[in-house]
């Protein structure tokens, strides 16, 4: 399947929001039944610290630990202030009534590794259980579906869409538009949230991961076709 094929990777013919994204001074804040979603800004520094210094919420993270210092919360907050904001499309996740800022989640790789924007999400462990992670992706997939579009080509690894290549006749694979999320395979309830929302689990695969006591970690690729689903 493909045309110009690069080591595990194949050139695609697909559909992407377009980049640059929306930079975060233009979106507008979301309210679902509980929760406010907003732009990240640099004054959520101390709160995300909070979050990123739960063992809990870590563990199940690609960094696997908690930040040390701030600073590193620092560096990863910077990746969604500008001038990177319109590289994601991640937000605070902050209580209605209240504002307070009880996690993060969305597109925090656009693209990731394999190629296709990638979707991710935490919440402090106090908030665990309450349906509040199924409630924040269910309205962030809403606006992630409803950023404009154009058709492109990109590079994608090729067991990243596995039964979804067509050839449009001239050579060209035309696959349909990809969102990832990966999860450890032990992360039950965030596969759960995943398949409530609509994703399908397709693809297994390990990682090397020093911290783990093999060396591997077992990891769960999930996909999501936008535009797929009606939602409210
Ligand atoms: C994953 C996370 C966001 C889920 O948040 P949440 O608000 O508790 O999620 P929800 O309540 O919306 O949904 C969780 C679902 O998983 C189920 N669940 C929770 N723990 C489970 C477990 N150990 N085994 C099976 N199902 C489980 C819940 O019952 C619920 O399903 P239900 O609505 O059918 O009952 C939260 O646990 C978290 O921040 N974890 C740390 C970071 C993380 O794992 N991020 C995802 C990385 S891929």
């Amino acid at each position: 399947m493909g045309s110009k094929t690069q080591n595990n990777t194949v050139m695609v013919k697909t559909s992407l929001p377009i980049s640059p994204l929306p930079p975060n001074n233009t979106r507008i804040a979301l309210t679902t039944d509980r929760l406010l979603l907003r732009s990240l800004a640099a004054s959520d520094l101390e709160a995300m610290y909070v979050l990123r210094t739960q063992e809990e919420v870590m563990r199940w993270t690609s960094s696997g630990h908690i930040d040390m210092k701030i600073e590193e919360t620092r560096d990863k907050l910077n990746n969604f202030l500008p001038p990177n904001d319109t590289k994601t499309f991640n937000c605070a996740i902050c209580l209605k009534d209240t504002g307070e800022f009880i996690g993060m989640g969305g597109c925090h790789l656009f693209p990731a590794e394999h190629g296709w924007p990638e979707v991710g999400y935490m919440l402090r462990r106090e908030y665990w259980g309450q349906g509040l992670a199924s409630e924040f992706l269910n309205a962030w997939l809403k606006a992630w579906e409803g950023l404009p579009r154009s058709d492109m080509d990109i590079r994608v690894q090729k067991d990243m869409f596995t039964g979804n290549g067509n050839d449009n006749g001239n050579g060209e694979d035309v696959v349909r538009e990809h969102l990832i999320a990966i999860t450890e395979e032990a992360n039950s309830g965030s596969q759960r949230v995943l398949l409530k929302a609509g994703f399908e689990r397709f693809r297994e695969f390990d990682e090397e991961d020093v911290s783990e006591p093999t060396g591997v970690v077992k990891l769960v690729a999930f996909r999501y076709f936008p535009g797929s689903k009606s939602r409210k």
